[in-house]
């Protein structure tokens, strides 16, 4: 059979052969073929907007892998900082490189005082981590001016390694202006996990040591959030990334796509939704009203995940070893109930709805006592990796600026009137 599909132009009856790479129609083979006839695709459903060799995902079979290795694989033997490597370079690193790797890292997770003082104390005391961050991000960009070097190879890598290092320090900041905490630097005789809950919670005591499960669950989040290939983010990074903007820029762009609560921010609602729903016996009535059209089951169905979700299952079990450290939430059997209920109902097992990465992200970090503003922030510092990741691909693709064609809506020519005739 020939990979090819016959279109019959019927303006002009001709038949036109267009061939099918790797599942696909490659548009520029298509506007040669047919010139001036564009799809009409505003969210990207069914465009192809990059080729990537980084985080193959398959939602029919509820699969994830980066770089070709499962994520069950990656979060039981990995950690966060070796993904990042994997994610950045494309392989696993040996002995030698991972340990220079998390030295480079550890190494620049100070931030300029300047960024501190000038910009992070200067937000309002109540603004939400996430505009911080957002801004924060995009004001790096006026501290390496060096940046803006995108096709030097050196000068890349230390952005790299600037950001992915920052990014625990910026949100640490973040949620300690807002609550009025003084700012915490960073001690590099921890890990990263352990130094982000270090500059999160430490008080008057000389050295902070979190709980290792809790670092360690930490890890296993960060490693499930690190990619996963063209979301809404990594689209922004790709695009603002196309006009050659510095990573600065082009990251707190990825990061205000992350900010939408359709994207970063589900595991919030998941939390308003439990205590909304207040105890077990609400449970049934709460589906009832989701089938009659009342509302959604937040942290239940996916985009592309129509089997399960395989970040879901892990993190189940992350939420236990969590839960056994600082005690259960009273929300888990509320989450338990309607997880049980809902797949053991036809409304949701026809529609291939499963519980999503968010059902019990949000539980673990609330446990952890994360305050629900800093939910996005928390996916935002993992998910940095994946944005440079994809940000390096693009700019060795050499690819073209984005740009992509509108279908024009408005109305035809006419000519200006002046204002006391209208
Ligand atoms: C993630 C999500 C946006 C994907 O949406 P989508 O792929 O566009 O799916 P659709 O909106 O086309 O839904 C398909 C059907 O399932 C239903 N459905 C989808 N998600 C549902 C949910 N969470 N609860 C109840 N019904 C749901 C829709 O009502 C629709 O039913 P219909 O065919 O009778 O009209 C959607 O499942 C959702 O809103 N989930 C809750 C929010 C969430 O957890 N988001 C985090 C994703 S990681």
């Amino acid at each position: 059979m020939a990979e090819t599909i016959t279109i019959t132009d019927n303006r002009t009856g001709e038949a036109i052969e267009v061939p099918i790479l790797n599942g696909g129609i490659d548009s520029a083979e298509f506007a040669k073929l047919l010139p001036g006839v564009w799809f009409y695709d505003p969210s990207y459903g069914t465009t192809a907007g990059a080729s990537s060799a980084i985080t193959e995902l398959d939602g029919e079979a509820g699969v994830l892998r980066y770089r070709g290795y499962p994520i069950e694989q990656l979060a039981e033997h990995s950690t966060y900082l070796e993904v990042a490597y994997l994610l950045i370079h494309g392989d696993l690193p040996t002995t030698e490189q991972y340990d220079a790797w998390v030295h480079d890292i550890t190494y620049h997770t100070f931030i300029h005082e300047n960024v501190r003082k000038r910009f992070m104390e200067g937000f309002h005391h109540d603004a939400h981590p996430m505009g911080i961050l957002v801004s924060t991000l995009a004001a790096l960009s006026t501290f390496y001016p060096d940046a803006k070097d995108i096709f030097d190879p050196e000068s890349r890598y230390k952005q790299v390694i600037r950001l992915i290092a920052k990014m625990p320090t910026i949100a640490a900041g973040a949620h300690r202006h807002s609550v009025g905490m003084p700012f915490v630097y960073p001690d590099n005789n921890l890990d990263f996990c352990s130094n982000f809950l270090s500059m999160m919670w430490k008080v008057a005591e000389p050295h902070y040591e979190p709980d290792p499960v809790l670092s360690h669950a930490l890890d296993v989040l960060f490693i499930l959030h690190a990619d996963h290939e063209q979301n809404c983010s990594t689209t922004a990074m790709r695009v603002v990334g196309s006009s050659h903007a510095d990573p600065y820029s082009a990251t707190a762009a990825a990061a205000a796509a992350l900010y939408g609560p359709r994207h970063g921010g589900a595991n919030e609602a998941v939390i308003r939704m439990l205590t909304e729903i207040g105890s077990i016996e609400n449970v049934e009535p709460f589906i009832a009203d989701v089938k009659a059209g009342k509302g959604r089951l937040q942290g239940f169905g996916h985009r592309v995940y129509k089997n399960y979700d395989p970040r879901a299952k892990i993190i189940k079990d992350v939420a236990y070893e969590v839960f056994e450290v600082t005690g259960k939430s009273p929300l888990l059997d509320i989450a338990l109930k309607l997880e049980e209920t809902a797949l053991s109902d036809d409304y949701f097992i026809s529609r291939k709805l499963y519980p999503n990465v968010d059902f019990y992200s949000g539980l673990i970090y609330q446990a952890m006592n994360f305050p629900m503003e800093m939910f996005t922030v928390l996916f935002a510092i993992p998910r940095i990796s994946g944005w440079l990741s994809h940000w390096q691909e693009m700019l060795d693709q050499d690819s073209r600026i984005a740009r992509p064609r509108q279908l024009y809506a408005g109305p035809v020519a006419r000519d200006y009137v002046d204002v006391v005739d209208r």
